[in-house]
């Protein structure tokens, strides 16, 4: 095992490989970045954790070119040793903090503190003279800009980041990614609105054009980005592997399963129960009906083919989800009725 903790720093100079530091190596952006990345054999990855005995974390070090460090986003110092002699850094933030009755999780000024601080740690990296890419991975800006307010303040914390970014003359050195919803969401564990062969559900109006994208994908976006780094320097690229609305979707999944009884359904979860319970999120599905995720599809077709991307179908992440769910006797395959599901799959294949 490989793990280095905060007095063990490699001097890249040293190395053959550059050096990629990844916050929040352990979230499932984080994941999904340290895993294209080592897939490529080209870079040797710090994955930075809090705790780098966690389930997960012992995961990415079972991974090719992978270190883990001690790293917390609220603990500058941490950063800097973290980040010390990096040519790379893929930077992201959380805004989730434990959950409280009125408050729910999410707290803007929780990750506005860890952005400014990443961002504070990135200048000090960048004039020592090593570093010379950082990816932020922001948030999707909205495609009617004159209905964005109210946004989410999860959106707008990752915004202002973006703004200290330019602020400390940074924006050269920096790929801005900003991804919209990950399909993972619909994994959500709420009662009555589970993913199922019957049931898609969401959080927005059925008829809402909604972009998504699969989280392992911002993993592809990276590496494709690092491939032609002096060409996708100083740019913000907002992206997303799909734009259907919740009836599409739902009529995906139908597909899958045409063979059998079940009639799919996309299922709306009511606006005032999740605010109730996350009153961001109310605001981002307000959101997303009014002035909706802006990245532009076609052109995203385009950058994907310079970077060599393959986007997740929704339909491709909804089979390969219920074959690992199936294989690993998880909960939503089982109620996909996995024997009829693998005769359908296997037509499909
Ligand atoms: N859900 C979506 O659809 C969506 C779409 C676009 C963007 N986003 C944004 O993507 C970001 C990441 O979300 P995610 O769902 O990938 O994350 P996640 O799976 O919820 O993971 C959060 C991770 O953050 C780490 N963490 C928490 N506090 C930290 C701190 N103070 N310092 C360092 N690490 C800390 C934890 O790792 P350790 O405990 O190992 O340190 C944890 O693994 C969020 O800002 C979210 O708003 C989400």
């Amino acid at each position: 095992m490989n793990v280095l903790d905060q007095t063990e720093v490699v001097n890249s100079k040293t190395k053959i490989k550059p050096v990629v530091a990844v916050t929040m190596a352990t979230s499932r952006q984080g994941i999904g970045v340290v895993k294209e990345l080592s897939k490529t054999d080209k870079y040797q990855i710090r994955a930075i954790t809090r705790n780098t005995k966690s389930a997960k974390a012992l995961d990415l070090v079972k991974l090719n070119n992978v270190s883990l460090v001690t790293g917390d986003l609220m603990c500058p110092k941490s950063l800097n040793k973290a980040f010390d002699g990096a040519e790379i850094i893929f930077g992201n933030t959380t805004p989730t903090k434990g959950w409280k009755i009125f408050r729910g999780s999410i707290v803007r000024n929780y990750e506005i503190e860890q952005g400014f601080n990443l961002i504070n740690q990135v200048k000090i990296a960048y004039k020592k003279g090593t570093l010379n890419h950082f990816i932020f991975s922001s948030i999707s800006k909205p495609k009617d800009p004159l209905k964005s307010d109210p946004a989410p303040g999860h959106f707008t914390s990752k915004w202002d980041i973006e703004e200290y970014i330019k602020k400390l003359g940074l924006k050269e050195i920096t790929t801005i990614l900003r991804p919209v919803s990950y399909f993972e969401n619909f994994e959500n564990k709420l009662p009555g609105y589970t993913i199922s062969k019957s049931i898609i559900p969401g959080i927005v109006e059925k008829n809402v054009k909604w972009q998504t994208i699969a989280v392992e994908d911002i993993g592809k976006w990276v590496k494709g980005v690092l491939s032609k780094s002096y060409k996708y320097k100083n740019q913000s690229l907002n992206i997303a592997g799909e734009e259907l609305t919740g009836q599409q979707m739902a009529k995906i999944l139908q597909r899958i399963v045409s063979s059998e009884r079940y009639k799919t359904n996309y299922v709306m979860i009511p606006r005032i129960a999740i605010k109730l319970l996350e009153y961001d999120i109310g605001v981002m599905a307000d959101w997303i009906e009014r002035a909706g995720y802006g990245a532009n599809m076609n052109e995203l077709k385009r950058i994907q083919n310079d970077l060599d991307i393959t986007p997740t179908s929704f339909e491709d992440w909804l089979k390969s989800k219920l074959i690992a769910d199936r294989n690993q006797n998880r909960s939503w395959a089982n109620k996909w009725k996995s024997s009829q599901w693998e005769l359908q799959l296997d037509n499909n294949r």
